[in-house]
């Protein structure tokens, strides 16, 4: 296989919040990777922001640190690296004041793409678009990268919609959802609408039921005063769980482009039905030995904010009407794994005399790790004594079949981000759709809140309270197991 590098135009790239986790964690070591990928053109640059004092040497010693700390093998790399940092520059800039907005408007260039990165909490998200415009450090054809969380609700995110729209056009703001960057996230397109072997299958006629898992093995620890007043709804479910959902549900879109895939994505949104609070499990991390419990971590010994939620919905189209799908995702449970698992119907009849067992065909498609799909099938066990039939599964691992390139694909900040150079909004969330996410959870966290609801407890390493597994076993059904 031969690894493919596109370029793109030279830009200018403004990290508000250069200075913070995100951007050194996440930002700065993917760009490095897409320097060293040959991707960043010559004259591009990248320029750090934040309210602290730093120079540009000062700047770069940041990044070489936090290339140090969170690179992968590239930070071996350290003729490469001496290379990366003198791309980089810093200004001081206060989002909320006026210092430093001159200075940044002085080193824009003519004739080279600029893009503001907003790595910086949503509060100042409004503050920085004003002041690009009103400094004229954006131009026409700027591009501003939003990070999550967009709003806690819907009408805080119309308000912010609403703040970004009165700077930028609709086609040059990036909402950044990281799921929609994963490789194996964007594959889920491809197995859908690149076979035609599962798309006839792929209705309430054959699938009895789908799940959508995403299982943590971390905990909230150092993140407790964001985490408490999100929860896994807003944090999880609301953006990442719901990005899965559509595209496993969606139509196909006429032509692969932003608008007509976020169509079809917005489409999905919105034939959601509320969900029935006896299809809603809530839980909370115990302690475990020496290690916290979810409110030790949050710092709040009376918290009700959720650590795992798992809940049934339906979408209520011609395609899926009937079709339970369950989602379930929380920390500190066994594993961390990812996977979406397409349940079809049982046969209905078996030809086979003494064939009892329920036979079903699952394709689990795992989005991390160890990436790949999987098809259970049915055939006959091996050897003398009849006619027995056994489940067994068509593993296709990604990278046993692709080789080790395969496990070298851009993480998914470097891939959006490069998207963001490329002007491609397909892999970002389009305003409607946020706002349609919202417009749905908002009713299921208002119920829980209305009825008091406290989160179950649960133990660390488990798969989440047993209601959870009540949740399926009243339907008749089971979770998949979750393991690495
Ligand atoms: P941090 O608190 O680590 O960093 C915040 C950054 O903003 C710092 O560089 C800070 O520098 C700068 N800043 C704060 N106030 C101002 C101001 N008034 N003017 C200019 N700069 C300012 O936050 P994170 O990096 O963790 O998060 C950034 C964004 O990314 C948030 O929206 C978060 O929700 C989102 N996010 C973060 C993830 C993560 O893993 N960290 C994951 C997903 C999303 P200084 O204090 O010097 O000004
Ligand atoms: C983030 C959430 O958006 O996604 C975190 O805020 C979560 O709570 C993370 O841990 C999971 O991302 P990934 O890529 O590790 O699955």
């Amino acid at each position: 296989m031969v690894s493919r590098v596109i370029p793109v135009d030279p830009f200018d790239l403004v990290i508000f919040g250069g200075t913070g986790d995100l951007a050194r964690r996440k930002i700065l070591p993917g760009l490095f990777r897409r320097f060293r990928a040959g991707t960043m053109p010559e004259e591009s640059r990248i320029i750090g922001s934040a309210r602290s004092e730093h120079d540009d040497a000062e700047y770069r010693q940041i990044v070489r640190d936090a290339i140090g700390e969170f690179g992968g093998d590239e930070k071996e790399d350290k003729a490469g690296i001496d290379a990366f940092v003198e791309r980089l520059h810093y200004v001081r800039v206060d989002a909320k004041g006026d210092d430093g907005w001159k200075e940044l408007a002085g080193m824009m260039r003519d004739g080279i793409i600029r893009a503001f990165y907003f790595s910086v909490g949503p509060s100042l998200f409004g503050d920085i678009a004003e002041r690009l415009n009103r400094f004229d450090v954006a131009d026409d054809k700027s591009r501003i990268v939003v990070e999550k969380p967009f709003g806690r609700d819907l009408q805080s995110a119309k308000e912010l919609n609403a703040t970004l729209r009165s700077h930028f056009r609709e086609d040059q703001i990036y909402r950044i959802d990281h799921y929609l960057g994963k490789e194996t996230v964007q594959n889920l397109m491809a197995i859908r609408f690149g076979n035609v072997l599962f798309e006839p299958l792929w209705n309430n006629h054959y699938i009895d039921h789908i799940q959508i898992t995403v299982a943590e093995t971390v905990g909230v620890g150092g993140r407790g005063a964001y985490y408490d007043k999100s929860g896994a709804m807003r944090d999880m479910v609301q953006n990442h769980l719901m990005q899965l959902l559509c595209l496993i549900a969606m139509e196909a879109p006429s032509q692969f482009d932003a608008d007509a895939v976020r169509d079809e994505k917005l489409k999905v949104i919105r034939a959601l039905q509320p969900v029935d609070y006896h299809h809603l499990v809530r839980g909370q991390y115990d302690a475990e030995g020496d290690q916290p419990s979810y409110r030790e971590d949050a710092e709040d010994p009376r918290s009700f904010t959720e650590s795992f939620i798992a809940l049934r919905c339906h979408i209520a189209n011609w395609r899926w009407a009937g079709v339970p799908f369950y989602l379930r995702t929380g920390k500190k449970l066994k594993a961390r794994s990812s996977e979406i698992a397409v349940v079809f119907q049982d046969l209905g009849h078996s030809i086979f005399e003494g064939d009892e067992k329920r036979h079903r065909n699952i394709l689990a498609i795992r989005l991390q790790p160890n990436e790949g799909i999987d098809l259970q099938v049915t055939i006959k066990e091996p050897g003398p004594g009849g006619m027995r039939l056994i489940d067994v599964p068509l593993d296709m691992t990604f990278a046993d079949a692709l080789g080790p390139e395969a496990e070298d694909v851009p993480d998914a900040y470097e891939r959006l981000i490069m998207d963001v150079f490329r002007g491609n909004q397909t892999l970002f969330m389009r305003g409607d759709e946020v706002e349609a996410a919202w417009a749905w959870t908002d009713p299921i966290i208002a119920g829980w809140e209305a009825r008091g609801d406290v989160p179950k407890l649960y133990e660390p390493g488990t798969a989440g309270p047993d209601d959870s597994a009540m949740l399926l076993h009243r339907d008749n059904r089971r979770w998949r197991d979750i393991k690495a």
